[in-house]
């Protein structure tokens, strides 16, 4: 996994609950010094998914309310910094969400080692679609709460639902 979305991690976990949590989820992982990571290094996915589940531990939390809180944290914060652009070039929730599977394949194309996830889009009804995420990381509970900070950062009240792990309901106001 790019060292993007580590380094967001590791911003929200200091930030929002204290830098002792993040060393404490290191610790539990049985990881004794934490390599240097730039945003474009390669992490390794299983050592990302070990470090989440320590952070579940810590920080006493599920992975809904993990990932809802990392979902908020890149889309509100983190990624303002960089990808603002992208967000600024769509108007509202669907516009933005339906360029996601394009951004997340074009941006990482150049990127070494990058497995970025990819989206299909469903459409049930003029309100109602089904957005597919294939990735083989299964971080079903961290797309839910991207997809809800999207709702949230355009200012719409998105009705989001996990259906399985691998594709989630959104109904548009
Ligand atoms: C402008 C906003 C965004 C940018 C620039 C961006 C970029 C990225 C990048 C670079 C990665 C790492 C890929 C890799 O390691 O190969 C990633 C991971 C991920 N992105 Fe985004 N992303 C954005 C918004 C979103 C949104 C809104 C969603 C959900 C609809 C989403 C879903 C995910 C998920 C679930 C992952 C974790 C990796 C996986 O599950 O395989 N991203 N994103």
């Amino acid at each position: 996994m790019k060292g993007v979305i580590v380094l967001c991690l590791k911003e929200l976990v200091q930030k929002n609950y204290g830098e002792d949590k993040w060393l404490d989820a290191l610790r539990i992982s049985s990881i004794e010094k934490e390599p240097a990571i730039l945003p474009i290094s390669d992490v390794d996915d299983a050592l990302v998914l070990k470090v989440v589940d320590s952070l579940l531990k810590v920080l006493g939390i599920s992975m809904t309310q993990l990932g809802d809180a990392f979902g908020d944290y890149w889309v509100n914060v983190y990624s303002q910094r960089m990808y603002s652009i992208y967000y600024k070039e769509s108007d509202n929730a669907k516009d933005f969400l339906m360029k996601m599977d394009d951004v997340h394949y074009t941006m990482t194309k150049k990127m070494k080692d990058a497995h970025p996830p990819r989206f299909d889009y469903e459409w049930k009804d003029d309100k109602t679609m089904i957005m597919h995420y294939k990735s083989r990381r299964g971080l079903i509970d961290i797309m839910v709460g991207l997809v809800k900070a999207v709702g949230k950062y355009y200012n719409e009240p998105l009705k989001v639902e996990k259906l399985g792990g691998d594709k989630v309901s959104i109904v548009f106001p």
